[in-house]
């Protein structure tokens, strides 16, 4: 099958109004990547090497968007919305160019399963001419119903044009398709509209395929294949689904799941075995964990390179370019944005480390800051191997800490600091002996006048 063409052709010229949103739906996000770009991804999963993606509301903002999100495909504007068959048919010309199949997908229905496609386009190879990917459901109201007679799929009947006895069918149409390329154009060129609602539906091509003698069939998937988005709430149940089916992946390829349904992973986070994450871990797009790593609890992740072995959290906050070498910890309250945190190396409390390396095995003491901007521009903070940082410190940067440097707690470094030598950045230290009574007391008698008068 693989040196069969094939095109997707993605419907998203919808106005999406119930998401009641100035962006265009199927730019909304399921885990962290617009809904369409799933579509895509899982028409290239199963082999289809171009892409024709249909669009209407928000052209301008779509096409910017493909070209980011999808730059091999092509975008074509459906001006009218005139049905599904109309759709198709506004990416005639990538159509005509002649494929083998021909798969149309809708860009608001993100959870495809690749294999799905693949299953269609088998049945494409084994001769189908149509082949409509179907669910069961025991409320069927709103889709299409599929009409089956002695195995062949004869008819797809809208909601609005069945009949009693037709509404009773729970076989209902996903609305994927899949379609010999070779017939595509002369099926949708004949499609009419004369229906209840006086559009020009893709679903015609089955009982007009079926009237040439053409073979059509069935494929059925899971609903959630074929769950299309409408409003937020459906935004959130795919999210939902998507989540889980990500979370079990997790987890049977060894990754050790505390609590699965609080963690959030992103279409792209790479997770290696051994790795135990604690409940509520966010992770956004471009996290990368190896094996055997330990992520606490109310952690977020973006961004970031983890080695094996490190120690994340809990309440730790790693920001895109965090790169942390095997066995670093980055612990509580801790922020790391655009930092290398070298081998072995410890950051374990209320720290920031922003553009900055941190040496192997260099210690951060509590509350050190780099300061890394100044309000106009960002600059660089180079912690030597095994310099140790004394709590409350900030680093003025740019500024280099040598190799086994040591920073008293407390200081304020804003020149660089040689390799092994200590530097002190605050002031000396007074004790005046008995100024602390003496200072009480003189403050408990105002405090007494002043409740007199
Ligand atoms: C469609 C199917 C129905 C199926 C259901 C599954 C048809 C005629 N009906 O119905 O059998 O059960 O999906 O969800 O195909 N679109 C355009 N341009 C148009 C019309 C639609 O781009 O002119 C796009 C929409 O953005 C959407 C998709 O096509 O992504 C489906 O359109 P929609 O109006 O939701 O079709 P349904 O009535 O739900
Ligand atoms: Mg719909």
């Amino acid at each position: 099958m693989s040196q069969r063409t094939c095109l997707s052709v993605i419907l998203a010229a919808g106005e999406g109004t119930r998401m009641k949103s100035a962006v265009p739906k199927v730019l909304h996000p399921i885990a962290g990547l617009p809904m369409v770009a799933h579509v895509v991804r899982a028409a290239e999963a199963a082999g289809s090497g171009d892409l024709a993606l249909v669009i209407g509301h928000g052209a301008d903002e779509m096409r910017k968007a493909t070209q980011k999100l999808a730059p091999k495909a092509e975008t074509f504007v459906q001006d009218k919305r005139l049905g599904t068959a109309h759709a198709v048919l506004a990416a005639r010309d990538a159509i005509s160019k002649g494929y083998d199949d021909i798969l149309v997908m809708f860009g608001d229905t993100p959870l495809i399963d690749p294999e799905v496609l693949t299953v269609a386009r088998r049945k494409l190879a084994e001769g189908a001419a149509i082949v409509v990917v179907g669910f069961r459901t025991s409320n069927p109201s709103g889709y299409g119903r599929l009409i089956e007679k002695g195995g062949k799929l004869i008819a797809i009947r809208e909601e609005k044009d069945c009949t009693d006895e037709e509404k009773k069918i729970t076989f209902c149409n996903g609305g994927l398709m899949a379609v010999a390329g070779k017939h595509a154009l002369q099926l949708l060129d004949q499609v009419g509209n004369d229906n209840a609602k006086g559009e020009y539906y893709l679903t015609d091509i089955v009982e007009i395929a079926g009237g040439q003698g053409f073979d059509v069939v069935a494929a059925e998937a899971g609903f959630e294949n074929v769950l299309g988005i409408n409003n937020r709430a459906e935004l959130a149940a795919a999210e939902g689904i998507w989540q889980t089916r990500r979370r079990r992946e997790a987890m049977l390829s060894g990754v050790t799941l505390i609590a699965p349904e609080t963690v959030f992973f992103s279409y792209d986070t790479q997770i290696g075995a051994d790795t135990i994450v604690e409940p509520n871990v966010w992770f956004g797009p471009g996290v990368k964990i190896a094996t055997g790593a330990k992520i606490h609890a109310f952690s977020h992740l973006e961004g970031a390179t983890i080695a094996s072995d490190c120690d994340v959290g809990p309440f730790a906050r790693l920001r895109p370019g965090a790169d942390l070498k095997q066995k670093a910890k980055v612990g509580n309250f801790c922020e790391v944005k655009q930092a290398t945190i070298e081998e072995g190396a410890k950051v374990n409390h209320l720290t920031y480390i922003g553009d900055a390396r941190v040496g192997a095995g260099a210690n951060i003491g509590a509350g050190t800051i780099t300061c890394n901007y100044d309000g106009y521009s960002k600059f660089f903070t180079d912690i030597g191997e095994g310099a140790f940082i004394g709590s409350n410190s900030s680093l003025v940067a740019p500024v280099t800490i040598g190799k086994g440097g040591y920073i008293a707690s407390g200081s304020v470094i804003t020149e660089s600091v040689p390799d092994d030598a200590l530097a002190f950045g605050r002031a000396r230290q007074r004790t005046l002996a008995g100024k602390g009574k003496e200072l009480r007391e003189r403050f408990a008698s105002a405090a007494a006048v002043r409740k007199k008068a």
